[in-house]
């Protein structure tokens, strides 16, 4: 097992923040993980970096998860299960998936990140969130190098949430995923707005989930920066859920404000309309910035720090409670 000491990250986080790893490993089978977690006492777990603000220097021993593999585990006429290991690529299993013509993620194509990461903050996009195509989740414990593993329901996900960031949140390390996929007989789900439109711009009216999948990636590039081009983390913040009270005061002052019915008395309001309410669409301090197309995302356009990106969003935090009385949470791990 090889380690690097004070090892940049720049390439290892989407939001591509040059901090520095005091000791870095990468590791490739479940053998190396187990040692590495035996051996280390104080490690910090690095996947796709796709969901994490580095702010600072990493004064621990940093471990990407780099297990690769997919197999099929079970298949009949209509339905399959794989086991994909955590360290393979989100969107090119998508494509792999679609490829296969295996049906139930092509809403998530273009998504950053990697497997193993998906289920801790149950990624979501245009109607589907990865919990209901998720069978288990495998997970090595830090503390035993033991294998736990997790049904959907044990799971306990939620918008953007699951057990893994909040009662076992540092305690593990995701090791496989299994999904159920549909073969043949799939449900697409087109009810998002932007498919439907997308879909007849072309004037498919029953769309393969090779052609929602190519819709999706459509929609995203036009309003989503490349992390491969522009530093970012995708959504920086959760869209925040308030009061039916609440939400007819602001519906007074703002009769646009865009909103998703929950119940009878919470409404979810997009982040990103609050934040160009706000004006800061477009805004750029140094190199940290607001996306022009899509507010919701923050930026780096070459060299901020993570501590700048994490001031600015301190900055609209704070601009968002004192206009709309909002309290704007954050989605990325600021670390
Ligand atoms: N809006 C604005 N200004 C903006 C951005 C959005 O006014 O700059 C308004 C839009 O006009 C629309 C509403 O806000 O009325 C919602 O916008 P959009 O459909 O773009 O989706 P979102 O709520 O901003 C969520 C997810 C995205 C996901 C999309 C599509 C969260 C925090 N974000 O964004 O997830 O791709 O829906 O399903 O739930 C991610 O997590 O990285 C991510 C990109």
């Amino acid at each position: 097992m090889e380690f690097h000491s004070n090892f940049s990250l720049k390439d290892y986080n989407t939001f591509g923040i040059d901090v520095k790893a005091k000791k870095f490993i990468s590791i490739t089978s479940m053998e190396q993980l187990r040692e590495v977690l035996v051996s280390e006492s104080d490690i910090f777990l690095l996947s796709g970096g796709s969901n994490m603000l580095l702010t600072k220097d990493i004064d621990k021993t940093v471990v990407h998860v780099n297990l690769k593999g997919i197999t099929i585990l079970e298949e009949s006429e209509n339905q399959v299960v794989i086991e994909v290991l955590a360290g393979e690529d989100w969107h090119q299993f998508v494509l792999w998936c679609v490829n296969h013509d295996f049906g139930g993620i092509e809403n998530l194509s273009l998504i950053p990140g990697n497997v193993g990461t998906c289920p801790i903050q149950n990624i979501g996009a245009y109607g589907v969130e990865v919990k209901d195509v998720i069978e288990s989740v495998d997970a090595m414990e830090i503390s035993t190098g033991k294998i736990q593993t997790f049904s959907n329901s044990e799971c306990e996900f939620g918008y953007r949430n699951s057990i893994f960031k909040n009662a076992l949140k540092d305690q593990l390390v995701i090791t496989k995923v299994r999904f159920k996929l549909t073969k043949g007989a799939h449900k697409p789900n087109t009810s998002y707005g932007a498919i439907e439109s997308e879909l007849l711009k072309h004037n498919i009216e029953n769309p393969t989930i090779k052609d929602i999948s190519n819709a999706v990636i459509t929609i995203r590039q036009s309003k989503l920066p490349d992390p491969k081009e522009i530093g970012n983390s995708g959504s920086f913040f959760k869209n925040p859920v308030i009061g039916t009270t609440h939400f007819e005061n602001l519906k007074e002052k703002y009769p646009n404000i865009p909103c998703y019915i929950i119940d009878d008395n919470s409404i979810k309001v997009p982040a990103g309309w609050l934040i160009e309410t706000a004006g800061f669409k477009g805004k750029r301090f140094g190199d940290a910035g607001v996306h022009n197309r899509q507010a919701l995302v923050l930026v780096n356009y070459g060299n901020a720090s993570g501590q700048e990106i994490f001031e600015l969003a301190k900055q609209i935090q704070s601009k968002i409670k004192i206009d709309f009385g909002v309290e704007l949470e954050i989605e990325v791990n600021v670390c």
